[in-house]
């Protein structure tokens, strides 16, 4: 892990713990992304963001205020490392010519001129990492992995891959966000979990987004994946109104992504099928 990344250590925390990623300046969706905390009673401290809180649609500025205003553990993704920064590409990590990166240029600039200075200063705050642990577990928080802001790991990427990103911050568990699908992997000496996204569906036919909840159990951690259901129908509006490119808008309400350019050949495979989360004890 870089020398220079800024980890922001929590110390104990008692669960419930809510983690979401992707609010993707979906509005809506964080709305109901509160709500969901508000019926479980969470309180803020126990909720965790893993970054990316804008990006494809319509409400860029009222997005950050609404998380901000909440209180929430937040790491930057790259997308608030970009905007904080003021750099000129969204630093997905995309590659030059895909149709990811031609999508990005639109969403990206749009985020650009509708952030406010106050709100870019704010994103510059935010640790690129937390670290916490939860019934003895020690749980690392990253955006993509713990050594590179926005390297891809997936369900596919292989667990010798996925263990040594554990080793370099000596945690029981890593929970990264970045790559836009919810997964949960466990083996004897770790566990890799990513909650998903609030703010584009998971690419499979349907318009929710997910969420993720730890939950201590006994002497272990219980996982479990919820689907977000929200006012998709209003923040595609939103962002056909504000002149974003259709691509996105329309995956709000189709449930699939305009591009897979990013996805490996098994989460490929998996494009239009109903995702079922079956939950996890580590
Ligand atoms: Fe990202």
């Amino acid at each position: 892990m870089n020398a220079q990344t800024d980890v922001r250590d929590l110390g104990a925390l008692t669960g419930p713990v809510m983690i979401f990623g992707g609010p993707y300046s979906n509005l809506q969706a964080t709305r109901a992304l509160l709500d969901a905390a508000n019926r479980l009673g969470l309180p803020a401290n126990q909720l965790v963001c893993t970054g990316d809180a804008v990006a494809y649609c319509a409400d860029t500025e009222a997005t950050v205020r609404l998380l901000r205003d909440a209180g929430m553990h937040w790491i930057q993704g790259n997308c608030e490392q970009s905007l904080g920064n003021r750099i000129d590409d969204c630093g997905c990590g995309f590659e030059e010519g895909s149709s990811c990166a031609t999508l990005s240029d639109s969403w990206y600039s749009y985020a650009n001129r509708t952030i406010s200075e106050d709100s870019r200063a704010w994103l510059r705050t935010l640790p690129a990492q937390l670290r916490f642990t939860l019934n003895g577990r020690r749980i690392q928080v990253v955006h993509g992995a713990a050594d590179q802001i926005n390297r891809f790991v997936f369900e596919s990427t292989p667990q010798d891959e996925k263990q040594r990103q554990l080793d370099l911050v000596q945690a029981d568990v890593v929970v990264g966000g970045h790559c836009g699908l919810p997964f949960g992997q466990a083996w004897h000496s770790g566990a890799w979990l990513n909650a998903g996204v609030i703010g584009m569906p998971a690419n499979d036919g349907t318009k929710d987004g997910w969420y993720m909840l730890l939950i201590p159990e006994a002497e272990r951690l219980k996982v479990s994946w919820h689907r977000l259901n929200y006012a998709a129908t209003e923040a595609a509006d939103a962002m056909r109104f504000a002149g974003l490119p259709t691509g996105y808008s329309d995956a709000l309400l189709s449930g699939l992504w305009p591009s897979i350019d990013i996805l490996p050949t098994a989460e490929r495979r998996r494009r239009g099928q109903p995702l079922q989360l079956a939950a996890l004890l580590i």
